[in-house]
């Protein structure tokens, strides 16, 4: 039996652990640092995410036969190369392959050297520029971009220009996301349907998982501020058969292809956030891990076991795997805190869960919950990912929702119009 370390403590952990857990061949499931729903799937401990002396040190305590690194900041951080540099097999790509969603300006670099459909840009240091640029080419909305890690928060759709000059001087010169926004983006609005398309890849092959849809905004009809994800589903009905093969041609495999020939071959989950713009697919943007909450409605579609594709990508043998989904369709309603993404209080009670954290009739991936004794407390924004599949996306919907209406807590929100758009897409 194989035993795995995953490291992080959301609703994209609580999804790869669950996935993990049907495999034949997993045995013993660890998490640092999970989180009361993990907690009774995964033996749990408290070294932090981003700790990579602690976790490679919680390693070789536990000489696991493989660790999955699931959140940017330690990928990004080289928590796979000091892992991999102790002999442990790493599912999560290195610091240099990881950069690609570490750093906008890389990846817009890499995307226009390689030909790869996105927005115009231009990269700017000193805000004295951006402004010029700002009034001189005075179309709104302005897309305006932190380049380095900003916990999903470094982008601003400015309206007009008074909006977009803000968003400059707070970026680079009050330094809002630190070194982060020292450096920015600013490109061409795109319009069109949005799609999430996470693969697996070793560096030759690359593999698609079943497309998905996030729900960005706070509020029903995609009101109210940008958040992680108040819901996903999969598929996504704009992501059409000829769409996929379009995407495969002009932008995932000259992505593989592109990391290979600057020497930061990718290996791991390579995640694309698409557009599909009038004038073709587009990217918006890379994640060099699953998405959140993506992964909770793609892989309960994964129809395979999820260790042996792991393992496949890390011995890079991924062209022999036959990679099969769930006919159907799955949908995942965010509950999160009173005030997210705002600030929200902590440590209420949830009702309505089983001793597991689930519900009968669905599965609840925990994001922000802690145990107290034998009850589920809130413990962050997104605190639960109420899911299900159907035979269809209605199907699908209806099931999530139901489960949402046996659970319980103060203040809790939740967006009531997930998959709207999708069902008015499918007709
Ligand atoms: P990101 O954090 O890069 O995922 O961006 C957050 C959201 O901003 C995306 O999901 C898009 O809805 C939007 N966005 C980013 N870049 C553009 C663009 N060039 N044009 C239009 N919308 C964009
Ligand atoms: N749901 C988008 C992300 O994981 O960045």
């Amino acid at each position: 039996m194989k035993n795995v370390l995953v490291v992080g403590g959301g609703g994209r952990e609580h999804a790869i652990i669950m996935k993990l857990a049907e495999s034949p061949s997993v045995g013993k499931i660890y998490c640092t640092p999970g989180n009361g729903g993990i907690a009774k799937y995964a033996q749990c401990f408290d070294v932090g995410a981003t700790d990579i002396d602690g976790v490679v040190a919680l390693a070789e305590r536990l000489s696991p036969d493989m660790v999955v690194v699931a959140p940017d900041d330690p990928l990004v951080m080289g928590m796979a190369d000091a892992l991999e540099a102790k002999g442990f097999m790493v599912f999560g790509p290195k610091a240099n392959a990881a950069m690609i969603e570490g750093s906008k300006v890389f990846s817009k670099e890499l995307m226009k050297k390689y030909n790869i459909p996105t927005a115009f840009y231009e990269v700017f240091t000193d805000s004295e520029s951006a402004v010029k640029f700002l009034k001189k080419q005075n179309s709104y909305p302005a897309v305006i971009k932190a380049d380095g890690l900003a916990l999903g928060k470094g982008v601003i759709i400015a309206q007009n220009e008074e909006e977009a000059v803000k968003a400059v001087h707070e970026m680079i010169d009050e330094l809002k996301f630190g070194k982060s926004s020292s450096r920015i983006v600013i490109e061409e609005f795109l319009t069109g349907p949005e799609v999430s398309v996470l693969s697996f890849t070793d560096g030759k092959t690359i593999v698609p998982m079943i497309s998905s849809m996030d729900h960005k905004r706070a509020l029903d009809g995609d009101k109210g501020l940008n958040t992680g994800g108040m819901g996903t589903l999969s598929p996504n009905p704009y992501y059409t058969e000829d769409v996929a093969k379009e995407c495969m041609e002009k932008i995932f495999l000259p992505t593989v292809n592109a990391m290979n020939a600057e020497g930061r071959t990718f290996e791991g989950c390579l995640y694309f956030g698409l557009m599909l713009t009038p004038n073709g697919a587009k990217v918006i943007e890379y994640n060099c891990r699953f998405g959140d909450p993506e992964t909770q409605v793609v892989l309960p579609m994964l129809n395979g076991d999820l260790y042996e594709i792991f393992e496949a990508v890390c011995r890079h043998r991924l062209s022999g795997s036959d990679i099969k989904w769930h006919k159907g369709s799955c949908a995942c309603v965010v509950m999160a805190s009173g005030g997210y993404p705002e600030s929200y209080p902590k440590g209420l009670e949830i009702n309505g869960l089983n001793e597991k954290g689930q519900l009968d009739e669905c599965t609840v991936y925990h994001a922000g919950t802690k145990l107290n004794g034998d009850k589920f407390l809130t413990n962050g924004g997104r605190v639960l990912g109420v899911t299900a599949r159907g035979e269809d996306l209605a199907a699908a919907l209806k099931n999530a929702y139901n489960g949402v209406e046996k659970i319980s807590f103060e203040g809790a929100h939740y967006r009531k119009d997930i998959g709207q758009r999708a069902l008015k897409a499918l007709g």
